[in-house]
């Protein structure tokens, strides 16, 4: 390493020099064993750890923390883990989407107020991805992407069952009789039988797509199974890299530049991706100062069909998907739709990346000719019942639904849904709508994944399995089905969803891109003027501060004081 990159160091700000300040910082260190040549200008990596036992899908991702620390050591650097809030979804109440922009703060003061010069993100499950990007990003120092990789294929009485989807169906299937509760147990363990996140193309999977479609990570990081050893030897290599991407300067804002964004919506629409991958790329681009908005996403998503055939939107999973090629395989079938020149963490273009990536799996890896779904990118509807946008997944949904005007059937929260859905009285048909209010980022609040709610027994019954549904909710990753998604301005801030009654009728044309309530406006203004906001959900603490800064799901839902950057200059000492 140079004299000249040494003394640039930021950490040396903190270890080099004799006063009473660097004999803090470094003897409390070597509390920890570390010898004095640690300390004597290498590049410091920190670790940000989203380990915990309460996040089951990165349960394992202090195993992999050591395999970055081999790395790191060996290229020069020296390597500190350190942990930081952490959000699984599958045990965080209400919602761990509440919390994604928290756990953002985390990442980035933990990053900006310790002494180090680039970091490794330890992401898996479905909010850390985001969450540590976003605060990365705000930082912007040297950043690198490993993700914890998914769960190997879920087996049950001799078929793969996917994480998410196969839940969404054997619970409809418990609901209206058609399996037992003990099988129902049975397929529990059957499903999520190793470590790793979700391995359906759910959120936790398109988001490492995305971040490797960002050029946030090396290539293949997206789909190499949790247990997996090449995962362990992909770790090792980012300790490697990460080391080189601080000597080169190498930071996020380099690589997280327009033409970056617009590859990885072109790739999360090619693999099938989730809803969410939407709302929290607003949310990076925000970060990041880049101007991008819902109406880029249906721009570019257009002329995408979906490549890959994943549950939810397909038939294969995570596993299969690796062992046809990853993503390399799907940015390289998608030719000229992709930026060849946006630069990576590796130093080179993601077209560099993957040029001779190969594609062992047609089957699971279509070729643009021969696609799963052709033009199914994430859409996003406008009208009056949406005048800020909403968005749906063409290739989740039932194809004859996608132009339908039904009679709305609304619950105005969530409990409301849940006390009449299961009523067999309630007055509704299968061409009926379904509506949702109040489960938006402020109304819920923390915009929960309840839009595609589950539908009446009765309708079920007859062998009904899809219909519209509507709300300013969100989705699982590995849901399916033809749901309107994100209304906004969400029914909690008196958006035109708050206005709809049992009875209207309402139509989607998802070609057209229309989403329209057939009110007149006269009527509308009436209800209008009859509204009333809902009573705060809290006095105190940190939903209070959420709650009165989530910006709309339109704008990403990020906190309006948290876009941007602050840098990774910190001008005061801590003695
Ligand atoms: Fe963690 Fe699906 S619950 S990735």
């Amino acid at each position: 390493m140079t004299e000249r990159a040494k003394g640039k160091r930021r950490s040396t700000g903190w270890f080099s020099g004799i006063d009473r300040n660097t004999f803090i910082h470094r003897s409390w260190m070597k509390n920890q064993g570390h010898p004095d040549h640690v300390f004597d200008g290498r590049p410091i990596i920190g670790i940000c750890n989203t380990w915990s036992e309460l996040t089951p899908c990165n349960a394992h991702l202090r195993d992999l923390a050591e395999h970055v620390k081999h790395g790191v050591y060996e290229a020069g650097g020296f390597p500190l883990e350190f942990p930081v809030m952490s959000l699984g979804e599958t045990q965080l109440r209400p919602t761990a989407m509440l919390f994604r922009n928290l756990a953002s703060m985390d990442v980035e003061e933990s990053i900006r107020g310790n002494p180090i010069d680039g970091v490794v993100l330890l992401v898996g499950c479905d909010k850390t991805t985001p969450a540590c990007v976003m605060g990365a990003a705000s930082v912007d120092l040297p950043t690198l992407v490993v993700s914890g990789g998914p769960m190997l294929n879920g087996k049950f009485r001799g078929q793969d069952i996917g994480s998410g989807t196969h839940v969404w169906k054997f619970s409809e299937e418990v609901r209206c009789g058609l399996m037992s509760p003990e099988d129902f147990r049975d397929a529990e363990a059957g499903m999520s039988r190793s470590a790793g996140h979700c391995m359906t193309m759910g959120t936790a999977s398109t988001m490492a797509c995305l971040v490797e479609a960002l050029g946030l990570a090396l290539p293949t990081n997206a789909a190499i199974p949790a247990v997996d050893a090449r995962r362990r030897r992909l770790a090792h290599q980012a300790g490697n890299r990460i080391v080189a991407m601080v000597e080169e300067d190498l930071k996020p804002s380099q690589i997280l530049t327009r033409k970056a964004f617009e590859n990885a919506v072109r790739a999360v629409n090619a693999v099938g991706g989730s809803t969410n991958a939407v709302i929290h790329l607003l949310a990076i681009a925000g970060r990041v100062g880049v101007e991008f908005t819902l109406d880029d996403w249906d721009r570019l998503g257009r002329d995408v069909s979906c490549l890959v055939d994943l549950m939810p939107s397909g038939r294969y999973l995570m596993e299969d998907f690796y062992y046809a090629g990853g993503l390399p395989a799907v940015l390289r079938e998608l030719g000229d739709l992709i930026h060849r020149d946006a630069l990576t963490v590796t130093g080179r273009t993601l077209g560099e990346n993957i040029d001779g990536a190969p594609n062992d799996n047609p089957e699971v890896i279509r070729p643009q000719d021969n696609p799963v779904v052709p033009d199914s990118g994430i859409a996003v509807l406008k009208g009056n019942l949406a005048p800020d946008g909403a968005i749906i997944k063409p290739a989740a949904a039932s194809a004859a639904l996608l132009r339908h005007t039904g009679r709305a059937v609304v619950f105005e929260d969530i409990d409301d849904f849940y006390a009449r859905i299961d009523d067999e009285t309630l007055d509704v048909d299968a061409s009926c709508v379904l509506v949702l209010k109040h489960c938006g980022p402020k109304g819920y609040p923390g915009m929960p994944e309840v839009g595609n709610m589950p539908l009446p027994p009765k309708i079920l019954r007859q062998g009904v399995t899809d219909m519209v549904r509507i709300s300013d909710a969100r989705m699982s990753g590995t849901a399916y089905g033809t749901v309107v998604l994100h209304v906004a301005p969400e029914a909690a801030v008196g958006g035109p969803l708050a206005l709809v009654r049992s009875g209207d009728m309402i139509a989607l044309d998802v070609p057209a891109r229309k989403i329209s309530l057939l009110v007149d406006d006269e009527e509308l203004a009436r209800r209008r003027a009859a509204w009333q906001p809902p009573a705060p959900i809290t006095s105190r603490g940190y939903v209070k501060l959420y709650v009165d800064h989530v910006l709309q799901a339109n704008e990403g839902a990020d906190l309006d004081f948290l876009k941007g950057g602050s840098g990774s200059a910190v001008p005061r000492h801590s003695h």
